[in-house]
């Protein structure tokens, strides 16, 4: 009997520990989200929060659905998104990897 609620005791520590350790990850990655989105120059143009640009004609990102901003910036990467406004992305989109899109865009939709 007693061995039983320490096993119980004990496993419900786990859960609280396991709980607030992956609440304090999410949390860091967001802020490193958030320094990766302002080391890659994004907030030069589309504002710190995302949807203050700097241009009237540069679009607020903030906001939007993840799969659609992570078919924006992969498209704007590869060119198959291409019109007159495009190639500015391009050029910055050659030093973001894949993986920084994937948070970029699922940070981006939070905001
Ligand atoms: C020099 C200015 C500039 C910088 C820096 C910049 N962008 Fe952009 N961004 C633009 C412009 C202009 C467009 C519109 C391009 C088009 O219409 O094809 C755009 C489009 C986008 C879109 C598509 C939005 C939509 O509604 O379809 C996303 C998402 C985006 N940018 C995110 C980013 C991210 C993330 C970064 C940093 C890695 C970044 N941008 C850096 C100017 C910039």
């Amino acid at each position: 009997m007693m061995n039983i609620s320490i096993c119980r005791a004990l496993s419900l520590v786990g859960l609280i520990a396991s709980f607030l350790i992956s609440t304090a990850y999410a949390q860091n990655s967001d802020d490193d989200t958030a320094s990766l989105y302002l080391a890659k120059a994004c907030a030069g143009c589309h504002g710190v929060d995302g949807r203050s640009p700097v241009k009237p004609y540069y679009p607020k990102v903030a906001g939007q659905n993840e799969a659609y901003l992570y078919n924006q910036l992969r498209d704007l990467k590869n060119g198959s998104r291409s019109n007159s406004q495009s190639n500015i992305m391009k050029g910055i989109m050659t030093a973001v990897s894949d993986e920084e899109m994937r948070a970029i865009a699922a940070w981006l939709a939070k905001q």
